[in-house]
């Protein structure tokens, strides 16, 4: 069985669809929510569906590996990035090699790096008049996002969509592929060990 971690900052609409598609699966198991924001809505999402959460406070995050600890408790082999924040520091990495994932609003590598999160890609991507934008799920190294490309899948984009409408058409593509991704990362895995 893998264990599944998923980070999150917010909403956690990625989040709760990834909890959703995982009910009863044999192989896969969201075992632990992680959230820096004490007030998330996702942490309400782990409560409802009785998922372990763990809030982090940001410096013992990033200025101990007390995380690790906890992480161990309920064996987790794989950390999924959904809506998370913060940048992950080296010694998570160290210890997940090519196990965390991340999704991206747009189609990397534009529109990515630092402050490039939520509305503001949205925003930039309509300010460059873009005819089309999408979803980057990709492997997590010490930049922001600028790991391995696992999938990638664009939608259009019309003059007349606002951000929030671009915003729409993304979100959609993440709550229908993030899953499967996921799924097929680690299922692919278990037969390349076969
Ligand atoms: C998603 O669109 C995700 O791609 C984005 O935050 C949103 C979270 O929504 N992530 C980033 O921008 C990371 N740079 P959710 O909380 O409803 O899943």
């Amino acid at each position: 069985m893998h264990h599944l971690a998923i980070f999150a900052s917010g909403t956690g609409s990625n989040a709760t669809k990834i909890v959703d598609y995982f009910k009863n699966h044999q192989e896969i198991k969201v075992s632990l929510i992680v959230s820096n924001k004490t007030n998330a809505p996702v942490l309400e999402m782990a409560k409802a569906n009785n998922i372990p959460t763990l809030v982090i406070n940001r410096d013992r995050f990033y200025n101990t590996e007390d995380i690790l600890k906890k992480i161990h408790i309920y064996r987790v082999d794989f950390i999924v990035l959904a809506g998370f924040l913060l940048l992950v520091p080296k010694y998570l990495i160290r210890n997940f090699p090519n196990r965390i994932v991340n999704i991206h609003p747009a189609l990397l590598p534009k529109y990515g790096g630092k402050g490039m999160y939520g509305m503001n890609v949205h925003k930039a991507v309509k300010a460059a008049n873009e005819k089309e934008s999408g979803i980057t799920i990709h492997l997590v190294n010490e930049k922001y996002d600028e790991g391995k490309i696992l999938f990638q899948e664009s939608c259009e984009i019309i003059p007349s969509d606002s951000p929030e409408m671009i915003a729409q058409k993304v979100l959609q593509l993440e709550h229908q592929h993030y899953s499967k991704v996921i799924e097929n990362i680690l299922t692919k895995e278990a037969q390349l060990k076969n």
